[in-house]
């Protein structure tokens, strides 16, 4: 079944657009006739991911950034406007993480993470306000449960995660008078992404498959889904709003898997 909005001359702009979750995001707009800008920090990644769009006959064009460099976040942003136009849609998902007790991460490693997730959101969001359509535009940050549920190995990307989710909360109520939405994805474990390869123990995935309360692990599809949503007009009232597309409260059976993880990883097996 296939959500049929036409997003057709909408200019959508996935910033980590590249791979995975972002990427299926980005696809699903390209397969509406959308205008996709998408932008990533390595050159063969950009490449392949153009190319790859534009397979679906849609408009596409791609940028190399770092999200934890401002300026170059802003010439992304103006080369994409110079060529589609103001932002319609603007999906905000680039992040790293790794498994590593606090008492082992180094300052550079917490530093690192927050600053790709928290800052780079930031730093995406306000380098793309001016190019924002006003009224109109929709923002969808990519959040994740570790923002409200603790996990060990994950001191990181839990504290950007959280600041993640309050950004979405707070730029809601300074934007909404401008006519801009903003929103977030909280994505519980997507089979075949980096997080869910990096993050995931092999040995426990079938325990954790099964704890899902629906029975299974995500799709990309699945975020791809809620994000058009999200940016639909049938979302004109959604502002403000972190929401989970989990499984129904999935991150508590993924919990042992990834503490599992970081347990193994930590004692060298
Ligand atoms: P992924 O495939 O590694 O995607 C990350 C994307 O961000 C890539 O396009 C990567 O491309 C880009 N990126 C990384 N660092 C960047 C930087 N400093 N500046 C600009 N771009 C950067 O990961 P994923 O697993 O699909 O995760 C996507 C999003 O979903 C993330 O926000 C993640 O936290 C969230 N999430 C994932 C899961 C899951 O199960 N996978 C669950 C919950 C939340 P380059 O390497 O070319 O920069
Ligand atoms: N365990 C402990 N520390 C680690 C680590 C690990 N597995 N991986 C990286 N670090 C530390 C490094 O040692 C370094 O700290 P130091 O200078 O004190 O030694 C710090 O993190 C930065 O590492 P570096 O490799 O220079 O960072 P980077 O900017 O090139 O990469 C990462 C950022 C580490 C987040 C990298 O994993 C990444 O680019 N990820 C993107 C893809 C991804 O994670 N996708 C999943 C999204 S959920």
């Amino acid at each position: 079944m296939q959500i049929d909005i036409d997003f057709g001359k909408s200019h959508v702009f996935v910033f980590g657009g590249t791979s995975g979750i972002n990427y299926g995001i980005a696809e699903a707009f390209a397969q509406r006739c959308a205008y996709v800008s998408v932008a990533s920090r390595k050159r063969e990644n950009v490449d392949a991911a153009v190319t790859t769009l534009a397979g679906h006959r849609a408009q596409v064009r791609g940028m190399c950034a770092d999200v934890r460099d401002f300026d170059a976040v802003g010439a992304a942003f103006e080369d994409a406007v110079s060529q589609f136009g103001p932002i319609d849609v603007l999906i905000s998902g680039a992040a790293g993480n790794f498994l590593c007790e606090a008492s082992s991460m180094s300052a550079n490693g917490f530093r690192a993470v927050v600053d790709i997730d928290l800052i780079g959101s930031f730093n995406v969001m306000r380098q793309a306000y001016p190019h924002l359509r006003k009224p109109g535009a929709s923002i969808v940050n990519i959040s994740a449960p570790q923002a409200t549920v603790p996990m060990r190995y994950q001191a990181h990307a839990a504290a950007a995660k959280a600041g993640i989710d309050q950004l979405t909360r707070v730029l809601a109520l300074e934007w909404g008078a401008d006519g801009i939405r903003v929103n977030a994805i909280s994505p519980g474990p997507i089979d075949g992404t980096e997080g869910f390869r990096k993050l995931i123990a092999r040995s426990e995935l079938a325990s954790a498959e099964a704890a899902v309360p629906l029975r299974r692990f995500g799709s990309t599809d699945d975020i791809a889904n809620l994000a058009l949503f999200l940016a639909s007009p049938y979302a004109s009232y959604v502002s403000g709003a972190v929401i989970p597309c989990d499984g129904g409260g999935a991150i508590d059976s993924v919990k042992p898997a990834l503490e599992r993880a970081g347990a193994l990883m930590t004692s060298g097996t």
